[in-house]
């Protein structure tokens, strides 16, 4: 059995004040749930202060980005060993607006998700295909590419400490979900893929999260799905009630 994990992505969003209040209130709004994974994922400048508020609760704290080197001159960046001394546990690695807004490649994720691992991060590994691939039937093939590039390297002992996050780019932010059957027909593909590339046992247990317009009124549906272990929330995890909600639909 998978354990279900609900992620919530708050990206650019917050104040000091208001990242604070928004885990405090979802704190308490789910505070007797125990057969879910949950984690939230501010923006670096306020990761301290959530985390701090979070000791001790059933939530985990995740970055929304990393850098791959240890330290050093890199103006800007963070490292694995930084987001551990604040309280991560997770980090979001290849999300699509940093492969498409900031433009990542599959080489530089797969040395952020080897870095994260090797200093006891657990990634949240995000593919998807751009509305173009879909239409062009090019799904499978975009998305076992991105997977396999961005694992290379990931030994078998390590892989479940990576959750694979199945974000089609056309449904982000756009309030257009993948429907439950789109979603769980990639998921099956990936699940075949992990096993090809693995092992089949390691491949049952591996969680897959979706994310994509994913709100209170889809939770309940894309997680009943088979291959849906969890969720990747966006837009929704920025309001603690609904946040709240699709993470007991997952209990
Ligand atoms: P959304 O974002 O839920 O706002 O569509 C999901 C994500 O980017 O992880």
């Amino acid at each position: 059995m998978r354990k279900p994990f609900i992620a919530g992505n708050w990206k650019m969003n917050t104040t000091a004040e208001s990242s604070v209040a928004l885990v405090n209130a979802l704190k308490a709004a789910v505070k007797d749930v125990t057969t879910v994974d949950i984690a939230v994922v501010p923006p670096f400048v306020y990761l301290a202060a959530v985390a701090k508020a979070a000791a001790g609760s059933n939530i985990a704290v995740g970055a929304q980005d990393v850098y791959f080197e240890g330290n050093g001159a890199f103006t800007g960046e963070i490292s694995c060993d930084m987001l551990k001394d604040v309280g991560c546990k997770y980090v979001i690695i290849g999300h699509s607006e940093r492969r498409h807004v900031i433009g990542e490649k599959d080489d530089l994720i797969n040395k952020k998700v080897l870095a994260a691992l090797k200093a006891g991060l657990k990634p949240i590994l995000c593919v998807g295909e751009l509305l173009a691939e879909r239409e062009a039937g090019k799904t499978a093939a975009v998305v076992t590419e991105q997977t396999t590039r961005c694992l290379a390297g990931v030994a078998a002992d390590q892989l479940l400490n990576v959750t694979i996050a199945y974000e089609p780019v056309w449904a982000i932010g756009t309030g257009r979900n993948a429907t439950p059957d789109q979603a769980q027909e990639v998921h099956v593909m990936i699940r075949k893929l992990v096993a090809k590339l693995y092992s089949q046992e390691l491949a049952d247990k591996l969680r897959i999260q979706y994310g994509g317009s994913a709100k209170p009124a889809n939770a309940a549906e894309l997680i009943g799905q088979k291959d849906v272990d969890g969720l990747l929330v966006g837009g929704a995890s920025l309001k603690a009630d609904d946040f709240a909600a699709m993470i007991k639909a997952a209990q």
